[in-house]
This record gives structure tokens, sequence and C-alpha cells, in this order.
């Protein structure tokens, strides 16, 4: 059986409509599906809604409509982004379906049952766009304002039931020391550590229903209380897998478990405590594995300053949904992950991505596969030469076995910028080649033949190992590029297996290339 590979995103809440931040973190998580999918692993890709919450309570307020009203009319507007983005998800979860609200309840059962929930009474300041218990100090250091948004934070003093958290700090800790590479990138997993020795206290994990007007998973142990909304949220990376097991369909539906536990949940910088600190807390209290890591990447500002609807600079479904027309949706995915590395902050800049896209591109892939189609086909009537390589080809043979060497190594740290700087180098290393070789020079001697037969069957294999490892950024490009040069069939196996050198058998079929990325004014 293969090894398995699952990854997730961050469900996202329904109160406001998709943006680049939410596509970010599910064009990364796209992409690594893909690879370890082309890679020969069992994949198992995960995104959904978050529904619940007092955020979604009052959104729905405000709209004037019930809270599973707006969730409805919501969490289309993700699936239909994600459809226009090629994104290729195998389970899309909501946390308003039975299938997890009825394991949520179960989740919450063995921790009373485990003795690991408490009854008492929070009395404290509360985000409630971020859906955070902000300590005093914290509150105080702030102005009583929201950290991320900078509203008003609200006071309350009710009773609820507490998760013993601080019980479990020191086993975390003793996790996080021991594996490197649970949070990253390493600067974050240092910021949880510092924060972690400053002391935590016990986590409140109920607020009281009739403040919810009923909307959450109830307590199953009391149900004047409703499970707080990040506890019902972060389980959702476990009940996708069918797990606890409850007696429904989902019990089995995918694998009885054997997803679990993840190989990354990506998420955003700003929800890395919930994630690095709660959650495993939550897991070992259910004596349940931890995820292998916990990748939190940045943020993007837009042109220089923090993205806003009355600025004017906001990436909004819409300005994304208008890039992908003019640029296609793969330049689009492809930006975003070549711009800064994954965990830095990026800005977007319309400047930036037009440059980026002519000189990489459309100056760079697109022109490699033209010249390379062109004179295979002019010079060889679409027949792929044969080969005796020699010095000449081996800087391009070389930075082909790099890509190939560190591209698995690169994905498993999601590291998108290496393999991309790997797949580029490539290109560069063969369009200069091809101005070193001179191959339309050659053309017009007899002698030459071999040689020019030589260099082509070089190029193409090149621009068919870029191609293959393009895919998972690029997969409509990608997919069109390799029909030019034989077709995806053109070479059989995983990934690895089609792109050990030589990969296109000299006789394949190869085809003039119409312009994939024509450049932009
Ligand atoms: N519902 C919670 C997550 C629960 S996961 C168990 C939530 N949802 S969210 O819709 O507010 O945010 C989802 C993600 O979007 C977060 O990872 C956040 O970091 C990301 N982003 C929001 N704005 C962003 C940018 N400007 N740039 C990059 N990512 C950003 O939090």
């Amino acid at each position: 059986m293969s090894k398995t590979y699952y990854v997730t995103t961050p469900i996202y809440y329904i109160n406001d409509a998709p943006h680049i931040g939410h596509s970010y973190t599910t064009i990364a998580a796209d992409v690594l599906a893909r690879f370890f999918r082309a890679a020969g692993r069992d994949v198992h890709f995960l995104t959904g809604t978050d529904e619940h919450g007092i955020k979604i309570v009052k959104a729905a307020e405000e709209k004037g409509m019930g809270p599973r009203e707006l969730a409805d009319s919501i969490a289309p507007h993700f699936q239909s982004l994600w459809a226009d983005l090629n994104i290729l998800y195998d389970d899309f979860i909501r946390t308003s379906e039975p299938r997890h609200e009825q394991r949520v309840q179960a989740i919450v059962k063995q921790l009373v049952e485990r003795d690991e929930i408490y009854l008492g009474s929070y009395q404290g300041w509360y985000d409630e766009g971020q859906e955070e218990f902000v300590t005093e100090s914290a509150a105080r250091d702030n102005e009583f304002k929201s950290a991320i948004n900078g509203k008003p934070l609200v006071r309350f003093g009710e009773p609820s039931y507490f998760f013993r958290l601080t019980k479990w700090v020191p086993k975390l800790l003793a996790h996080i020391e021991a594996n490197p590479g649970f949070i990253a990138p390493s600067s974050r997993r240092n910021e949880v550590v510092s924060k972690l020795k400053l002391g935590v206290e016990d986590l409140s994990i109920s607020r009281l229903a009739e403040k919810l007007g009923g909307w959450g998973v109830p307590m199953p142990n009391d149900p004047a209380h409703t499970v707080y909304v990040w506890v019902d949220a972060l389980s959702n990376y476990i009940t996708a897998t069918g797990w606890p097991s409850i007696g429904d369909e989902w019990d089995q539906k995918v694998g009885d478990k054997k997803f679990w536990p993840a190989d990354v949940h990506l998420i955003g910088k700003d929800i890395l405590w919930f994630h690095a600190v709660y959650w495993p807390c939550i897991l070992m209290a259910l004596g349940q594995p931890l995820p292998k890591c916990i990748f939190a990447h940045g943020w993007w500002t837009s042109e220089g300053r923090k993205m806003s609807k009355s600025l004017g600079n906001f990436i909004s479904r819409e300005v994304i949904e208008k890039l992908c027309v003019e640029y296609g949706r793969d330049a689009y995915r492809y930006f975003l992950l070549r711009e800064v590395p994954f965990g830095a902050d990026g800005d977007f800049s319309f400047e930036n991505f037009k440059n980026r896209y002519n000189s990489e591109l459309a100056n760079g892939v697109g022109n490699l596969l033209s010249r390379t189609t062109n004179m295979i086909s002019r010079y060889f009537d679409g027949v792929l030469p044969a080969a005796t390589a020699g010095d000449m080809e081996r800087p391009v043979m070389a930075a082909a076995a790099e890509l190939r060497d560190l591209a698995a190594g690169a994905m498993e740290k999601c590291d998108f910028h290496q393999y991309l700087e790997a797949i580029f180098r490539l290109v560069y290393v063969t369009n200069r080649y091809i101005d070193d070789t001179e191959p339309f020079k050659l053309a017009k001697d007899d002698s030459q033949r071999q040689r020019l037969g030589t260099i082509l069957n070089t190029c193409a294999q090149a621009v068919r190992v870029v191609l293959e490892f393009l895919e998972p950024f690029m997969p409509d490009l990608a997919g069109r590029g390799l029909g030019y040069l034989g077709g995806p069939a053109a070479v059989q196996g995983n990934l690895l297996e089609r792109t050990s050198w030589p990969a296109l058998a000299a006789g394949t079929r190869i085809t003039k290339a119409e312009p994939l990325m024509p450049r932009k004014q």
C-alpha cells in the first residue's frame, strides 16, 4: 500500500467572501496535494468552512438572516472559487454538518470522561473577530482593542467549562523540543515556545448557549452550554477522517482514520497559537497522535499597505477573477507561491505580477517550449531526433538532476521557493544552452545533422522535465505544454520515474506549440 499524505487548510469563516488570503493557503495545499499525488502517495486534501461562533451569529443578525441561511449562502462562494482556481480537494467539511457536530460531541464526551474538563467561571476579555480569549495584560497593552482588527474587546463573565490546558503544557514543550519540524518556520516555533514559557491558563471551552441563540454544538454533558468555536473548528481535521466512530457512513469513508495524523496543517500566522498549543494539547488529552507539522505562512499586504476595502487595495474574489481572465489562473497560482518564500509576509502589486509573468513565464518557460518545438517541427518534421550527449549537454542534465533530487524534500518542507528556483535554473540553463550552441545555425549545415539532433533532443527532455515539475503549480499550462511534447502518456510511471533522464524516447511526436503564455504589454 502506498504511503499516505494528509494536508489541510484552515476552515474559513463564512461571515465574509473569500479573498487573496484564503486563496493563498488553499493554493499551497493544492500544490502539495498535486505533487504528492503525482509522486504516487495516497493523498487526502481537506478544506472547508467554519460556521459557528459569535462572529457568525452577529454577522447573520446584521444581514437580517439566520446563521444557517448565512452559511448556506456563503459556503458555495468558497467552493466555486476553488473550482475556478482548479483546486482539487478530496473533502470539503462544513462544521454545521451532522457528521462533524456529532463527532465534536463525542470528542467532548471523551474529554469529560477522562476528567480533562471541569466547570468554572470565565471573567475576562474576548476578541469577537478572532473568537479569542484575551488576557488582562494583553488587553491593557492594546488599549482593550483587538490586536487584529482594532475593534473594542468585549468583557464577559459567565459560568464556563474549562479544559486542563496547563496540565499538558510540559508535554507539549517536550514534543516541540523533540520534533524540530513540528512548528514551522522555526522563527514561529521560537515565538510559541517563548510564549508558552511565560505560562498559560486553562482554556475556557464553552459559551452559554442562550448567548449564541442555540447556534453551535451543545456540550454533551450540559446543553445549556455550547462548545467554544475553536474547539469545534480544530476538531474538523480529525472528524473529517471519520474519528471518533459514531456509527454513521463517515466512519469508514476516508479509510477508517488511516489518514490521521495529518502530515501538515497549513495556516496563517495569526492562528498559530490555536493550532500549535490548544489543538495538540486536546489531542494529547484524547490519547491521539499529533499532526506532523503545523506550517504558519505570512500575510499579504497590497501595494505596500494593509488590505482594506476603503483604501481600494483589497484583493477580493472579483480582483482574483479578473487576474485569472487576463493572465490565466495558473499565473495567479504561480505568482502567490513564487513572490515570497512561504512563511514570510508578502506584498501584492500588479506591476510585480505583470513583470514576473513576462520575465519568468512568457520569456522563460513559454519561450523555451516554443523555440524547442518550433525547431523540432522545422528541422526534423516533428519527430524527436536521437541524442549522443557530450560535455556541452552536461549543465542541462545536471540542472534537471538537481531539480529531481530536491523536489520531494522541498515539498516535504513546504519550501515552494526552493522547488521553483530549481525549475527556473533548469529553464535558464536550457535557454542559455540554445543561445550557446546556436542550433538554428547548425541547421544550415548538413554535416551537423547529428549534433543538431542531440541539441534539440536535450532541449525537449529539459522542457518535458520542467513541465512535469510545474504541473502542481500550473496544471492547465503544464498539461497543454506536455501535449506538444508527445502528450502526457508519452512517459509512464510516477513523477520521479517520468522525469528520469532521458524521459522521452527518440521518435516521439513533437508538435509546434501555440504561445502558451503570450507577453503582456
Ligand atoms: N475559522 C478560522 C480558522 C479555523 S481553522 C480550524 C479562521 N478563519 S478566517 O477565514 O478568518 O481566516 C482563514 C485564514 O486566512 C487564516 O489562516 C488567515 O491567516 C488567512 N488570512 C486572512 N487574511 C490574510 C492575508 N491578508 N494574507 C494571508 N493570509 C490571510 O481564522
